[in-house]
């Protein structure tokens, strides 16, 4: 295409001053994805300084950014006429696409704004325009809301769960309606109906915050629920987090003890009027119904002879409904939702149905899942069904709940006998695996039932697999015990009477949680709580939302989450901001340290606050071992050193050079204490467990000289025992440490271990969740104490973060990934393995296959990145790159060896290596049959191949993590994208032929 031409029509394009220097190349750049506040097109956000970001394709390697522009519109016509913008950046010279703060003028509230971006290569070219991407402002100040909180003018004993109030009203449209919204919020949950539907596919609205600070209301377009004229609106409360069940003692009402509603409607007509056509207020009426118990823990009792039915439409007759009274409670404390709200994610069909040896009749699940069941029933009115949700059977096979303690996890449903009749409850949520049905008219049916899967609607993120199928279930099992545990809050488990968001759990878990799924606005909002709960002290309390009051704080290695996990995400996701947010808070934390040590004998050891050690760490009943236990002395002070080390890099990131001083200084304080209460002078770590060493060596705690005999001392202690000794503190590093001190095979043996105690040990125990302990079910089958024996705990799934970084070997080289290595290290025990990151920046991705003596590795590397890549034991052989010699491949330089690697830089593009090695062969074993696992058939290179040729796009998704422990039949319900049963038939059959 001729020059002119483009410049001709750049000029059109940019419509405005055009500070391009070159014309667009339809090679080069193009701007993909754009994100606002990391969503496509959020509505109902607050904030003035919304953050812009996309992503870059480009079809040559070595794709940079030098430069973009931004403009912001009221409509996508401005953009055309050039004219009305509401704010232009003009050119401004960075390569940074991530995270940019909208700079313009004051947003107004429920003002939707149009953005687009261009952006210029390395070589000054500028790309087109992006198409026109939006953002939509909510309420911004508490004057906004002229709504009035209701409550039902009734007062009802509360000291055990009361049936579920409905809230009703009507009003009327007085036109064509343009657009409308609808913001609401509640004391307790809702579900919102307007003319005889439900509003928005959310759950468990408005989520879990620390609500005496922070109230999160929801902003729903309901233009296509209007009518003009006459129409109704409609309210069921629940009592959530509010006023049900929290905590293992037995409390409830804990912010309250009744129910609220605030909600406004807002409509924008045809003709330009706008109005607020309904908001709550005293006109409203109230009554109970069919839901007479919903409760977190105890699970919901309805009877659907009490449905009040067309309850949300017009005409309704609520004479005998009471009135509402207003309350004056808080508005300052309202904010929009910001994390991803709790959505139905994927349906389960139950496995098998059991009869028990005790005779229940049980569903398997086959996947232990989060959620709760929809039935589907006939029969008389009057009758009632319960279902009764579990993790496990017991070793003989029979429904076991003791685990649950106080978590009554029952749903009860009683028939109205009008035909078919479906129901899933509205307030409550299961972890289950089983469910016990009693009760049930006729033959119980699988078809019946189904599991209804819900979280926090992250987009997956990451997938790893590898050539050992027992490590793909281990990755399938991390997958799931997040999605179990991200329902709002980053809980410790999902079925007992906990559900908490336990600080040290989150702690271990993140870095690897940012691998699977992305998790940046969800974690931004618990810290946010975590802000808000922490004490004047600047102690931390053990749970966020702190529901175990003010002396449930200050553990070590809990309350650092304040620091740790911030830092993970700036890690993950290279955005300040967090770090700028959080600083006040991770700071608090650390002067609180600062100040308790000084109260001891020395000022820079700290001794004197409970703390839980590293909890669950492996233990015998031998007389001369009994099991690895930590100083909690040396614990608290590995981590004191570990948060003032992490505010120090925090504070040289934000520029706030006086900080970074004042707080590398303590770290290098405490670290002398540490040395000299904690270290022999021959290096040996006190308490001698593995944890110790650890915590000493990735924290940094040794003088250089004593790491080596540190470590040395780990790995002995590794290969004496044979196995890990960890509990939460020491796992998540204890590969790390050992690999990156030599003892990579001694990481990879603990890795593939299937006896107890290691990770493989409860996938060999048919696990499909992380257990909270090594041993949830003992070798001999009995299962441990029922006090504390969750089944869906990701503590230990920390493991993730070591299969992506080493295994596969992708890592982060700059936060957020600017800058990438990528370092895969193949253990004798695999053949292959390969994992993906959808980053800020795009996909990144390392896949490597040994076979035959040849060593295959084909890496990804984002647009406007650069990497760094290590060959693995090429040092001395001659490698090809997509069949060219390396010297002469595009896109590398400076290629150089470095021990038995070779190490080059690589510019973004799709680059395959390969090259001769001289490792022991592996063989692959048999084909797995049809009935296996996707993870057993990854696992296989001829039926991964088999996978890879019939479903492409199913194999390139980061949502295979889920589907790892399911067979092919069901994958399609658990990776959203469209297989056809021919595909399935197909695959079945080639794999059939290949087991033969
Ligand atoms: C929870 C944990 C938590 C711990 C405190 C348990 O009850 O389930 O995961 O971190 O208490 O040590």
């Amino acid at each position: 295409m001729h020059k002119q031409f483009w410049l001709v029509l750049g000029v059109l394009l940019t419509a405005g001053a055009v500070t391009a220097t070159a014309a667009p190349d339809p090679g080069a750049l193009k701007v993909a994805s754009l994100r606002t506040n990391h969503k496509a097109t959020p509505m109902g956000i607050d904030g003035q300084a919304p953050c812009l970001a996309w992503t870059l394709t480009a079809s040559a390697r070595g794709a940079r950014q030098r430069a973009y522009r931004i403009q912001v519109a009221e409509s996508p016509e401005a953009f055309a006429e050039g004219e009305n913008l509401v704010w232009d950046s003009g050119k401004v010279n960075t390569d940074q696409s991530a995270h940019h703060a909208y700079d313009g003028p004051a947003l107004e509230p429920r003002t939707r704004y149009y953005w687009r971006v261009r952006v210029w290569d390395g070589d000054d070219r500028p790309s087109a325009w992006s198409a026109a991407s939006w953002w939509e402002m909510g309420l911004l100040e508490p004057a906004d809301w002229t709504a009035q909180w209701i409550e039902p003018d009734w007062t009802k004993d509360a000291s055990e769960p009361l049936p579920s109030p409905m809230l009703r009203s009507e009003f009327s449209v007085d036109g064509t309606v343009a657009s409308a919204r609808l913001y609401v919020t509640s004391h307790g949950l809702y579900e919102m109906h307007l003319n005889g539907q439900r509003v928005g596919d959310q759950v468990f609205s408005p989520g879990w915050t620390s609500y005496d600070h922070r109230l999160q209301y929801q902003t729903y377009d309901v233009t296509d629920l209007l009518a003009s004229g006459p129409n109704a609106i409609g309210a069921r409360l629940g009592d959530g987090w509010y006023r049900g069940y929290i905590g293992f003692q037995g409390q409830h009402d804990y912010y309250g003890d009744t129910l609220a509603l605030l909600a406004q409607l807002h409509v924008t007509y045809e003709d330009g009027r706008t109005a607020v056509v309904v908001r709550t207020d005293d006109g409203w009426r109230a009554a109970t119904g069919a839901i007479q118990m919903s409760d977190i823990y105890m699970g919901e009792t309805y009877d659907a002879r009490q449905e009040r039915t067309g309850w949300t439409q017009t005409g309704y007759d609520a004479a005998d409904w009471s009135g509402v009274r207003t309350a004056p409670h808080d508005m300052d404390r309202l904010l929009a939702q910001t994390a991803p709200p709790v959505r139905r994610i994927q349906e389960i069909k139950p496995k098998e149905v059991i009869v028990t040896p005790e005779g229940d009749t049980v569903l398997d699940m086959g996947q232990n899942m989060v959620g709760w069941m929809r039935m589907r029933v006939e029969g008389e009115a009057g009758t009632q069904v319960t279902l009764r949700h579990a993790e496990v059977l017991d070793k003989e096979g029979n429904f076991y709940t003791a685990n649950l303690r106080a978590a009554d996890q029952t749903t009860r449903y009683t028939l109205d006998g009008e035909g078919e009749e479906v129901y899933a409850p509205h307030f409550t949520f299961q972890g289950f695996r089983y469910v016990k049905v009693s009760g049930y008219p006729g033959e119980v049916e699988p078809e019946d039932f189904t599991g209804v899967v819900i979280h926090s609607d992250m987009r997956p993120t990451g997938h790893f697999q590898s050539s050992h199928a027992r490590l793909n279930q281990l990755q399938h099992n991390t997958v799931w015990g997040q999605k179990g545990n991200f329902l709002d809050v980053p809980t410790d488990c999902p079925q007992r009477d906990e559900r908490l968001g336990w600080t040290g759990d989150i702690q271990v878990f993140a870095r690897t949680a940012n691998f699977n799924m992305d998790t940046v606005n969800f974690l931004k909002k618990w810290l946010r709580d975590l802000e808000a709960d922490q004490l004047p002290s600047g102690s931390v309390p053990h749970v966020v939302p702190n529901v175990l009051g003010e002396n449930s704080a200050g553990a070590a290695g809990w309350a650092d989450a304040s620091v740790v996990v911030p830092w993970a995400m700036y890690q993950a996701y290279g955005n300040k901001q967090i770090l700028e947010t959080q600083y006040e808070s991770m700071r608090a934390w650390v002067e609180f340290l600062r100040e308790r040590a000084a109260m001891d004998s020395t000022t820079y050891l700290w001794e004197n606050n409970f703390t839980f050690g590293d909890w669950l760490a492996y233990n015998t009943d031998r007389s001369d071992y009994p099991g690895a236990t930590t100083s909690k002395d040396l614990i608290r002070n590995a981590y004191f050193a570990r948060s003032a080390d992490l505010l120090a890099r925090t504070a040289r990131a934000l520029g706030r050079m006086d900080d970074a001083e004042r707080y590398q200084k303590l770290f290098e304080n405490v670290r002398a204490a540490f040395q000299r209460e904690f270290v022999t002078p021959r290096g040996r770590v006190t308490s001698d467990t593995q944890t110790s060493y650890v915590l000493a060596l990735s924290f940094d705690l040794l003088p250089g000289d004593q790491r080596a005999t540190a470590a040395r001392r780990l790995a002995q202690d590794v290969r004496e025992r044979g196995h890990l000794t960890t509990g939460f503190l020491g796992t998540p590093d204890l590969t790390h440490v050992l690999a990156d001190h030599g003892y990579r095979d001694e990481a990879f043996d603990l890795l593939v271990r299937e006896e107890y105690p290691s990770w493989l040990y409860p996938v060999t125990r048919g696990a499909t969740t992380i257990w909270e302990r090594w041993n949830g079910i003992r070798p001999d089958s009995t299962f441990q104490d029922p006090g504390m024996n969750s089944f869906n705990h990701y503590a230990y799934g920390a493991i993730g973060e070591w299969l992506y970084t080493e295994v596969a070997g992708l890592q982060a080289a700059a936060p957020g990934y600017s800058e990438i290595r990528v370092a895969p290290h193949p253990g004798d025990t695999l053949t292959h393995a390969r994992a993906l990151l959808d980053t800020n920046y795009g996909r990144l991705a390392s896949s490597w296959t040994r076979r035959d003596g040849q060593f295959r590795l084909t890496v990804t590397i984002p647009p406007n990145t650069q990497a760094t890549v290590r060959l693995p034991g090429a040092a001395r052989t001659p490698v090809t790159e997509s069949g060219t010699p390396l010297d002469a491949a595009e896109g590398l330089s400076a290629v150089r060896t470095d021990g038995e690697d070779r190490v080059l830089n690589a510019g973004s593009g799709t680059y395959t290596f390969e090259y001769a090695v001289d490792r022991p062969a592996v063989s692959s074993g048999e084909a797995p049959g049809p009935d296996a696992t996707v993870g057993e058939l990854l696992a296989h290179p001829e039926t991964r191949q088999v996978l890879r040729d019939a479903m492409p796009e199913v194999v390139a998704s980061p949502w295979l993590s889920q589907a790892m422990g399911f067979s092919l039949e069901r994958l399609p319900r658990i990776v959203p994208v469209e297989v056809g049963e021919e595909t399935l038939q197909s695959v079945r059959r080639q794999v059939q032929r290949l087991g033969r």
